[in-house]
């Protein structure tokens, strides 16, 4: 069964075919990292009016790239957030326009549902084995760091969750301070490879502990981060630094991730979104979890339409469907669910000139 997947919610316009929820067809990402670069992060407007642009040929491609043609199509699954409205809204309303023309059905799939579905997708067609449940799913992400069990496909209990920013956002935060440009993650990756941190400099970085809770908390972190690099001025150690800042964030990531696989009595974890792709991360991750860890290749990681594709077969299957009423939804998270917001059927107040 094939699915077109559509993924338009932040700076990446991106379609893809996914057969059977684990293999892929095709995989497209138009990015526009290098338009919001100037900027130091993304720019909403400008964001949605290239979506605009991009995201007809970039479905076009992922079509011709499948070998795929309309009625080879099961269904066609859209992200409908969280995200940027109006990013979300063109690939929406794109999905909406070929679900109508092409008459067929379309699945509304949530960005974070769709980062954890990552894991299922088996790119190279190994054979290997899809998860297995119950599972520990950890999104980190540029606008998420959420820790829950995940007990069978859309049932999520949230164990915890970022209190301030996001793993992501303060990786892109940091970088911005120490003027190493954007996206901050690869960024700050790229110089602190080789880097030894030395215990003076790790001290200084806080790791907000939070006992008894799995929530995680990176904003005091990055006030640190910004005291120090006022105090060094022009002499910056910007590797030194920013080595250390990765190495605290990794931490507090794995040592909550590994005391709730163990105290869940998970069957494995897995790891989705941008930050996934870190490799210190993974490395750390892999030697200190208590259960096997999963990870999508770092392609699958950042953001892109195959894992839409991914996630919106399994909901196909259990027979969710929208309508064309289904509206963007930017605040959603795991595990609301998300049903179309009811329309207003207020009429406008209407004046006519002249009387
Ligand atoms: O999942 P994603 O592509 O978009 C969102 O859903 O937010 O994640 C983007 C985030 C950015 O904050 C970026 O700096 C971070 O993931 N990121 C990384 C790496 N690659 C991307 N963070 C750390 N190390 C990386 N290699
Ligand atoms: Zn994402």
């Amino acid at each position: 069964m094939k699915i077109l997947g559509i993924e338009s919610s932040c700076d990446e316009s991106a379609a893809a075919v996914v057969e059977d929820g684990r293999r892929i067809l095709s995989n497209v990402i138009a990015s526009q990292v290098s338009l919001h670069a100037r900027y130091g992060g993304v720019v909403p407007e400008v964001a949605s009016r290239r979506h605009l642009e991009s995201l007809l040929p970039v479905i076009e491609e992922a079509m011709a790239e499948a070998g795929c043609g309309w009625n080879d199509l099961a269904a066609i699954a859209v992200t409908v957030g969280p995200g940027l409205s109006g990013s979300l809204l063109v690939g929406l309303n794109t999905a909406k326009a070929i679900s109508f023309a092409r008459d067929l059905p379309l699945v509304a799939v949530s960005h974070l549902e769709a980062h954890i579905y990552a894991n299922w997708l088996d790119g190279e067609g190994s054979g290997a084995q899809p998860p297995r449940f119950p599972l520990l799913a950890l999104i980190v992400s540029g606008g998420h760091s959420d820790l829950l069990v995940m007990e069978d496909h859309g049932r999520y209990r949230l164990l915890g969750r970022t209190r301030d920013d996001a793993a992501g956002e303060a990786f892109d935060k940091v970088a911005r301070l120490l003027g190493l440009g954007f996206p901050g993650g690869p960024a700050i990756e790229r110089v602190s490879t080789g880097v030894s941190v030395g215990r003076g400099l790790s001290q200084r970085l806080p790791r907000a502990v939070l006992r008894g809770s799995y929530d995680f908390s990176f904003s005091g972190l990055k006030t640190a981060v910004l005291r120090l690099a006022r105090e060094y001025g022009e002499d910056l150690p910007r590797a030194e630094i920013a080595a250390a800042f990765q190495e605290a964030v990794v931490e507090a990531l794995v040592a909550k991730t590994a005391r709730a696989a163990r105290e869940e009595r998970v069957t494995e974890i897995v790891v989705s979104g941008g930050v996934a792709a870190n490799r210190l991360l993974r490395e750390t991750l892999a030697k200190r979890a208590p259960v096997p860890v999963r990870l999508p290749p770092p392609i699958l990681c950042t953001d892109n339409a195959a894992m839409v594709g991914a996630c919106g077969y399994f909901r196909f299957r259990r027979g969710e469907r929208a309508g064309l009423d289904q509206d963007v939804l930017s605040g959603l998270g795991l595990p609301q669910p998300y049903s179309p917001r009811p329309v207003p059927r207020r009429s406008p107040a209407i004046r006519r000139f002249p009387r």
